[in-house]
């Protein structure tokens, strides 16, 4: 738990926690799930961590916070839409307001996208449109871009699109391997996620056009060359 602070700002403080902590939110991952640890250590109100892979190192880390877990192997399924009619069954259990998809590596079918339309959110390691798919950072090194970076956005039908909710940039250095690329923009994938939750969770988010808006007009963009 953070500190809780004396006067005004702790009250507000306070407030826009306890609003946060009404809803509830379920993460999907497959793998090593930094991103579902960053959104459980700023303190969100994450209900449950569902991966489609029981050697999801993700998963030990949500059970050391005493974070309920469920694993619906993909492979225990015939088709696509066994599997994630199981997996909606297992996130629908916990009710949540919102399904953040964190590493999460499956295709979901039309209709699981529609059952959560509107509160089903993915992080990307590209500048969408930029580089939608796999192999983000290798793409961005052999196209030559000098920026690249992550993105948040709302899940529609198809993959890696949808309106964007925030993004952070980051140079290219010239001496960037994937993996050294890959390491600045995760570290950004860190501030991002939690920022866009929050938004969602205190109900700032408002799309038009298919562009998002946040209430207050907080910066969607961050760079950092961190
Ligand atoms: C992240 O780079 C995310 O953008 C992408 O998959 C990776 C997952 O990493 N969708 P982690 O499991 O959150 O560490």
């Amino acid at each position: 738990m953070r500190p809780v602070r004396r006067g005004t700002a702790a009250l507000r403080f306070q407030g826009r926690t306890a609003r946060c902590m009404q809803k509830k939110i379920v993460v999907l991952i497959s793998g090593r799930g930094s991103n579902m640890q960053a959104v459980v250590e700023a303190n969100l109100p994450v209900v449950a961590v569902i991966s489609n892979r029981a050697d999801a190192a993700g998963l030990a880390y949500a059970r050391s916070r005493g974070i309920p877990t469920a694993v619906v192997a993909h492979k225990d399924y015939p088709t696509r839409e066994a599997f994630d009619a199981q997996l909606a069954a297992e996130i629908d259990r916990h009710a949540p307001d919102l399904v953040v998809l964190a590493g999460f590596m499956r295709i979901l079918t039309d209709a699981f996208v529609e059952r959560y339309a509107g509160r089903m959110i993915n992080i990307h390691p590209a500048l969408l449109p930029a580089f939608t798919g796999l192999d983000t950072h290798a793409r961005a090194l052999a196209a030559g871009v000098k920026l690249h970076g992550c993105t948040v956005h709302w899940v529609t039908p198809t993959l890696d699109e949808g309106p964007i909710i925030i993004q952070a940039a980051v140079p290219v250095r010239p001496d960037d391997t994937p993996e050294r690329l890959a390491a600045r923009v995760l570290r950004q994938e860190h501030v991002i996620y939690p920022r866009a939750i929050r938004w969602f969770l205190e109900d700032k988010l408002r799309v038009e056009n298919g562009v998002v808006r946040v209430a207050g007009n907080e910066p969607q963009l961050v760079y950092s060359d961190a």
